[in-house]
């Protein structure tokens, strides 16, 4: 749907060169929600406005729905401009006009008629929640709610991808999931494919299905969301993941252990659905050791379940080695943990 190939981006300002983007190259398929996440300065915004042509690579090719945007002509631009709705972090909407008129302006653009605008405004309005505030205006709703109306004038004219810059970025956590949720449910029910660009590695925990980690204009890191926060590669992308997952083992745990030789500290991690007491009480069964789960930590991901389980195994080291093995066989990664 989109794909970014080998795109370059340099800033000329005050004789400096600013090298945004060096050399960066993704691809966004049907259906995704893929999120890209970066610090400040990273070059994340410049990424996404590259999506649409608000900016133009210094190199490389942009391709959406097949369509080459270098070969487009002024209005092929426009047109494809259309379908490809933008919300961002502080709204950007007309303070002056009402909920109603802020989502009915990319369809006035357009030249619809009265009647049709007033359907396709308050199907959306009914969609994103508002229905009740069409004659209100933005200073009179809450972040949550500016950021419904830039949603639906987003989708006014029917998008086939909704690029979002930080669009939760302005939102207390409650509000951010809602919002989420909403997205989710434009991904689904609407078939839009959406590439969002965040810092928050919470927000792509909650939504995506594919990540990017962008750093100092490259992508460091891809993959889809359970390979990168099951195991992230990049240090980068490590303390990203570590602001959400929690695979350390607390002090305190490690303090209360007294290991001698009959006895392993291991850090379980389960990655997907798996069956984790069965697995943990058959390998202590079948191999003639005790374990004992001294820390578990879950984390959610969008259709998946992350967990670090920290146990204890006591036994004959021969016999421990064998309920390791039989962990692993299961697909359980097993790491001794060093106090
Ligand atoms: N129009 C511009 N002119 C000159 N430099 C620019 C321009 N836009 C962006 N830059 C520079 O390019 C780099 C990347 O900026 P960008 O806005 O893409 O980062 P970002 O990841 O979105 O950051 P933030 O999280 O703060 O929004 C920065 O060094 C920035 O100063
Ligand atoms: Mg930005």
């Amino acid at each position: 749907m989109i794909e970014l190939k080998n795109i370059k981006k340099v800033f000329v300002r005050d004789k400096n060169r600013i090298e945004a983007l060096k050399d960066v190259t993704l691809k966004v398929n049907e259906g995704d929600i893929f999120g890209v996440i970066g610090f400040s300065g990273a070059g994340k915004s410049t990424l996404i406005r590259i999506v649409n042509y608000l900016e133009k690579p210094t190199e490389g090719q942009v391709i959406v729905n097949g369509n080459d945007l270098s070969k487009l002509n002024n209005k092929e631009l426009r047109d494809l401009r259309k379908r490809i709705g933008m919300i961002f972090q502080h709204f950007n909407l007309l303070e002056s006009k009402t909920v109603y008129h802020n989502i009915a302006i990319p369809l006035i653009l357009n030249n619809i008629s009265k009647k049709e605008i007033d359907e396709r405004v308050k199907e959306l309005l009914e969609f994103v929640g508002l229905a009740d505030r069409a004659n209100a205006y933005p200073s009179e709703l809450s972040g949550g709610q500016k950021q419904r109306v830039g949603i639906a004038r987003a989708l006014a004219t029917n998008p086939l991808v909704l690029l979002c810059d930080e669009a939760t970025s302005a939102l207390d956590p409650q509000t951010t999931h809602s919002i989420l949720q909403l997205l989710k449910k434009i991904n689904k029910e609407y078939n839009i494919t959406i590439l969002m660009i965040t810092h928050e590695m919470n927000v792509i925990r909650e939504v995506c299905n594919k990540v990017a980690v962008i750093e100092n204009g490259e992508i460091i890191e891809i993959g889809r969301l359970i390979e990168i926060f099951g195991n992230p590669q990049k240090q980068t992308t490590k303390n990203f993941v570590r602001t959400v997952v929690n695979d350390r083992v607390p002090e305190s745990i490690l303090e209360q252990y007294r290991g001698d030789e009959k006895e392993r500290l291991l850090e379980l991690k389960f990655i997907g659905g798996k069956a984790k007491e069965a697995v943990i009480s058959d390998a202590s069964k079948k191999n003639n050791v005790e374990i004992n789960i001294l820390y578990a930590n879950f984390t959610e991901l969008k259709k998946d379940i992350l967990g670090y389980i920290t146990v204890s195994i006591k036994g004959d080291l021969k016999d421990i080695d064998l309920a390791v093995g039989y962990l692993e066989d299961k697909g359980v990664e097993v790491r001794e943990v060093i106090r």
